[in-house]
């Protein structure tokens, strides 16, 4: 006969058991994707290991997911996404908790709205057509780095109003020497400080985007202060407040402005890990969106067939603006059917502070959670046919079916995405803009792999030839232009 201890010691999910002492990890593994899928085949809905003295509990299930991003606030704290890299976001609004992430996200959020996104969309439009104009037919290209430099731009100019070229040069190397360094065996040495000479280029790279951003705040703060003397003037002429003169004020300003009930400002340190969480997330993951986008269209010919239709059909040539957005359907389909294949953030983590249930299984408070994107949203219980590009599966019928969290590439809960409204507008514009112009062909001899780092980047890059569309409203367009300036 069993003790009544035993029978009723907490069930503990399957899961990998891994090395003595040591235990494992998915993110040990050099294909991390591939570890948590064949985990959730191998074990199921709910998995336990242990690393060091970490407990883990990885949930793949829509409702299990729906429980965390959705619980009690508070009982769910970032945990390991502040852990693992604090060089680099430091306390900025991806990594923070509590009141203070709440004070910070309410500051952050007029930057966000729908004006404000509308604002961003010409800025968008604009960098796109820039970027179109000077490729050329026949020319082989790597298109995430041109995807990573445009939205680059756009979010310096979006979020700081500024253009900074010559500060590009240095955000691009950085941003790939922390990727690269932030993969597979790097990742644990990250989490455990163990130095390793990658480690050191990582630290050269932080260093680097903090001059950046420490240049970004100064001249923010310069121009504020000319905007406040500017206005004194007009002020005492006109009467007009402060934001009669500004109008809409762009992130910087907000930060820079923003005072905690004692009139404090926020600090150099705070700003600078704002700043840096915003470039960084505010760009690298529209970017791996659009590149992974441009990958299945170009391996997709009738999906990219079905795309330039609608684009002739609802824009004509034009350039697109934020008035189209609810008419590029299908154009939207293409950007969340890529979102779920290739998710940029591809696992969430967080934390228990109380004790959670979840399924037969009682978490203890201080359990880390795993959440993937990349494992639920190919399940082929929510998903038919589930490693298939479909954009057509985005239909009302199906959507309805949908359980809610089987399809979270922007998270949910009150730590959703806060700029997934600036990335959808970004994304469809971009596309739509290019694609109106050009097709993309994968060039051959080359393998695109994802590379799952703090994102998932594809590991190579990923190189295209452009081609010209013949028979388009635009190629039409240009056809007639070149034939009046030759007569
Ligand atoms: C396709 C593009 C994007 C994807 C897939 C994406 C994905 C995500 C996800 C999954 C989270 C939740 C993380 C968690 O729960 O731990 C998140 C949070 C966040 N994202 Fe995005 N994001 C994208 C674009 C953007 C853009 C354009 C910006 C800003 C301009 C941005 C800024 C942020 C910030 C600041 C947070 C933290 C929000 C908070 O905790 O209050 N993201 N993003």
């Amino acid at each position: 006969m069993s003790s009544p201890a035993i029978a009723s010691a907490p069930l503990r999910p399957p899961g990998p058991r891994g090395l003595p002492w040591i235990g494992t990890s998915f993110m040990a593994s050099r294909d991390s994707t591939r570890t948590l899928s064949r985990w959730a085949r191998d074990y199921g809905d709910i998995v336990f290991y242990r690393f060091l003295d970490f407990p883990v509990y990885v949930l793949f299930h829509p409702q299990h997911v729906e429980q965390v991003l959705l619980g009690k606030t508070g009982n769910f704290v970032k945990g390991m996404t502040a852990r693992a890299n604090p060089e680099l976001f430091g306390n900025g609004l991806l990594t923070s908790d509590g009141d203070f992430w709440r004070r910070q996200r309410r500051l952050s959020n007029p930057a966000f709205h729908r004006e404000s996104i509308a604002r961003y969309a010409e800025i968008t439009v604009e960098e796109a057509a820039k970027l179109s104009q000077c490729w050329k037919a026949g020319e082989t290209r790597n298109i995430h780095n041109d995807m990573m430099n445009v939205t680059l731009r756009i979010v310096l100019r979006s979020l700081f109003g500024t253009h900074l070229a010559e500060h590009m040069k240095i955000i691009e190397p950085a941003l790939g020497a922390i990727m690269a360094s932030s993969t597979g065996f790097n990742s644990i040495a990250f989490f455990l400080r163990i130095p390793t000479p990658k480690r050191k280029l990582h630290f050269l790279a932080v260093q680097r985007l903090n001059e950046v951003v420490y240049g970004l705040i100064a001249r923010g703060r310069e121009k504020l202060k000319s905007a406040e003397s500017g206005l004194q003037t007009v002020g005492s002429q006109t009467g007009g407040g402060p934001q009669a003169a500004t109008g809409a004020k762009d992130l910087l300003t907000l930060l820079l402005t923003a005072r905690d009930d004692e009139g404090n400002s926020m600090s150099d340190q705070q700003l600078r890990d704002e700043v840096i969480t915003l470039l960084l997330a505010g760009h690298e993951t529209t970017a791996l969106n659009l590149s992974w986008s441009w990958y299945l269209l170009a391996e997709h010919p009738e999906v990219e067939r079905a795309l330039h239709a609608e684009l002739d059909a609802m824009l004509g040539g034009r350039a697109p603006s934020a008035s189209d957005l609810p008419r590029l359907q299908y154009t939207d389909k293409v950007i969340r059917e890529t979102l779920r294949l290739y998710p940029p953030a591809w696992r969430i983590f967080r934390r228990t502070e109380e004790v959670f249930q979840v399924g037969d299984y009682t978490l203890p408070a201080g359990s880390n959670i795993v959440l993937s994107q990349w494992v639920t949203q190919r399940d082929p219980r929510w998903f038919p046919e589930p490693d298939r590009f479909m954009p057509e599966r985005w239909n009302e019928e199906a959507v309805a079916k949908l359980p809610r969290f089987a399809y979270f590439p922007f998270g949910g809960g009150p730590r959703v995405c806060i700029g997934a409204g600036f990335a959808m507008m970004e994304a469809t514009l971009l596309l739509a803009t290019i694609a109106q112009r050009f097709r993309l062909r994968l060039t051959p001899n080359q393998r695109i792999t994802p590379m799952p780092s703090i994102t998932l980047r594809p590991r190579h890059g990923i190189r295209v030839k452009l081609e010209e569309r013949a028979n388009t409203p635009v190629a039409a367009d240009r056809a007639n232009e070149a034939q009046a300036s030759s007569a």
